[in-house]
């Protein structure tokens, strides 16, 4: 299938990105696979902060992936997707991607950069978490900078568990029970060494574990770091209609369709960069509605005051929920 076959029109969050093909495509585990894309030319591409994602269209809709490199002089670049049934259906297309197809997708883009002022790097991931996690370890590694990873996955089932023994070494810490996880957890937390940064990607259960004890035990906000799941892994979320209050449109906003995809789709041009509820950038203004807020930037007073919404990921509580948009 050729690009323009796959994408009738571009999608604003892949705007001004590239044109590659799928070069390579591995079984991670029963439910991720990993989709490789180079430049059909063979050009080499743009570097990236490790940590980044590429958002890559499919259909007229698009998500963000991280991105499981290094990031330096890449001549690929190589996204791993959990296999969503009742999702949108952006992983059920990049599962069905075959080598030779070309995608449209956006320069890599970083939300969740490894601290520079950091004396050691402490990762702690969980499931498809692990995919920016192998990211940092493997510039680490290039760099020589002290980076520990404990991995949580399940047994026989933790995607690019091999990948990370190899760069990781003795630095990695498997656990496929949470009891001797929460043990190990307490103790990294109690014990790490002035100057550790601590980062943390996984479901939103795990990353609050892992957060909520980190601040009980006095790590300072600055040296906390989180990536969420992409809005592709996301709970589909109930059906909700928005209305646009400044423009007069009201929209459904389907299970499984982000609000931020549904402003798209009908021609709003909304800023966004990390579309995991992240970044920030894709912050809106609600006049009435209760908020289902589900990203990490909105602090929770401001979450509380339901006058902000991060239409990338959060949806409404309400059937209904009106934008000043
Ligand atoms: S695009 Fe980053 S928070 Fe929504």
């Amino acid at each position: 299938m050729t690009v323009t076959a796959l994408h009738a029109t571009i999608h604003p969050a892949v705007a001004g990105g590239l044109h590659l093909e799928v070069t390579d495509i591995s079984v991670q585990t029963a439910s991720v696979t990993s989709i490789t894309f180079s430049d059909p030319s063979g050009a080499p591409l743009p570097c990236y902060v490790p940590g980044s994602h590429l958002v890559v269209q499919y259909g007229d809709g698009a998500n963000a992936y991280s991105l499981t490199g290094s990031g330096s002089a890449p001549s690929e670049y190589t996204i791993s997707v959990l296999r969503v049934e009742d999702g949108a259906g952006g992983s059920m297309a990049m599962h069905r991607l075959a080598i030779g197809e070309r995608v449209l997708v956006s320069r890599p883009r970083s939300a969740f950069a490894p601290a520079a002022t950091a004396t050691h790097h402490l990762l702690i991931a969980a499931g498809i978490g692990i995919t920016p996690m192998l990211s940092h370890s493997r510039a680490a590694a290039e760099w020589g900078v002290a980076t520990s990873l404990i991995y949580v996955h399940r047994p026989r089932e933790g995607p690019h568990v091999l990948d990370a023994r190899e760069v990781l070494g003795p630095a990695l810490t498997e656990f496929t029970d949470r009891v001797s996880f929460r043990k190990e957890l307490t103790e990294r937390l109690s014990n790490q060494r002035l100057g550790t940064h601590l980062y943390v990607c996984g479901p939103a259960a795990f990353m609050e574990t892992v957060l909520g004890q980190a601040r009980e035990l006095g790590w300072p906000k600055g040296r906390l770091h989180s990536e969420p799941f992409g809005a592709a892994e996301l709970d589909p979320g109930q059906p909700f209609t928005v209305n646009l209050a400044r423009s007069g449109i009201m929209l459904d906003v389907p299970a499984g369709v982000s609000l931020l995809e549904t402003l798209e789709k009908a021609g709003k041009s909304i800023p966004n960069m990390c579309r995991k509820g992240v970044c920030g950038e894709c912050a809106l203004p609600v006049r009435r509605g209760a908020p289902q807020h589900r990203d990490l930037y909105l602090s929770d007073q401001e979450k509380a005051a339901n006058t902000t919404i991060m239409c990338c990921v959060s949806r409404s509580l309400d059937h209904e929920m009106e934008l000043d948009l």
